[in-house]
């Protein structure tokens, strides 16, 4: 079931200054599914906080439409299940910890007892529960963001948008904080995160999007990102034979005794490299498609969808 439904959206700023408008979404469209997380990535400016600003109703959308659950944002009910962390939040910094999640109950419609029991919970789930007495001003950045996220989950949503939830956190907090994101949406909760974290969103997302200047360049499972699906590492037992491969198959990149590189024209011609091996009577160890990192793979689309629109 699709829970985020964006349809051609397009958001333009009307700025009123000498740079005129700005384009923030154009003619975007996604679908998130249910109990996915799904990681929106893209370099500075390119609309991922816009998006979720759209999506929550806090900033009008100019063409297009957005729906979570079927809702639009112009119906409050889209937002009943819905929680928050926005990027660089300033919290009531005169609260404490529980004060602030208090109080966010409160706003959210929730009864004390409610709010008591979820209050608890939440503190101890991201760590907070020492801190839970001190005021926000004395918080460090990754305090600031436990709590953060603690808030975001006040009322038990069944959709969280999280934009940037690791910003300042240690390696430890990170890691505490990418074990929370797996257990909610292990418990069938969707998650949609914005991060420039990309080593992160790819050991925590299911899905991901890449957007460029307002536009979606990209999107498919972490898996489909990072694996090159014409590119193979064959392990066997070359020794000294010859390997040649035909150019309208695809060319070697590598060869040693034990390892062969291949870039194939197509994603089937490796069956054709494999019958070569069989009738040379090569023993076959492995065949594997050639993995890159998330962050590669991010440079790449960008550097390609660059090259495609200059
Ligand atoms: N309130 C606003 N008024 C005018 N322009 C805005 C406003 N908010 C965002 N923008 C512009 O819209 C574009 C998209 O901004 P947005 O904050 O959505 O990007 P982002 O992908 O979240 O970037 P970052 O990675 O830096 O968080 C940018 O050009 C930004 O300057
Ligand atoms: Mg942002």
């Amino acid at each position: 079931m699709n829970v985020v439904v964006v349809e051609e959206l397009t958001k333009i700023y009307h700025t009123g200054m000498k740079k005129g408008d700005i384009v923030a979404l154009d003619r975007f469209s996604l679908t998130v599914e249910q109990g996915e997380i799904f990681g929106v990535l893209g370099p500075n400016g390119a609309g991922k906080t816009t998006l979720l600003k759209t999506l929550l109703g806090i900033t009008q959308i100019t063409s297009g439409a957005v729906f979570i659950n079927g809702l639009p944002p112009s119906n409050p009910e889209s937002r009943k299940k819905v929680g928050y962390l926005p990027e660089n939040h300033r919290f009531p910094d005169h609260l404490t910890g529980l004060g602030l999640l208090e109080f966010t109950g409160r706003l959210c419609g929730l009864n004390q007892n409610d709010i008591d029991s979820r209050t608890s919970s939440l503190l101890e789930m991201v760590g907070m529960d020492k801190w839970a007495n001190m005021k926000i001003k004395k918080y460090s950045k990754g305090m600031l963001q436990r709590i953060g996220l603690a808030q975001a989950l006040i009322v038990n949503p069944e959709i969280i948008f999280l934009d940037e939830p690791t910003d300042g956190v240690d390696p430890v907090g990170k890691a505490e904080i990418k074990q929370m994101m797996k257990t909610i949406r292990d418990e069938g909760k969707t998650i949609i995160l914005n991060s420039h974290l990309l080593s992160e969103v790819e050991s925590v997302a299911d899905r991901v999007a890449i957007l460029s200047h307002g536009r979606l360049v990209k999107v498919g499972t972490v898996d489909e990102f990072t694996t090159r699906k014409s590119q193979y590492e064959i392990e066997a037992d070359f020794g000294d034979r010859l390997i040649e491969i035909p150019e309208e198959i695809g060319k070697k990149i590598s060869l040693s005794t034990n390892r062969l590189i291949v870039v194939l024209k197509e994603e089937r011609n490796i069956n054709y490299i494999i019958d070569q091996l069989r009738l040379k009577k090569i023993n076959i160890h492995s065949v594997q498609p050639i993995k890159v990192s998330l962050e590669q793979s991010f440079m790449e689309t960008l550097s390609q969808k660059e090259a495609e629109t200059s």
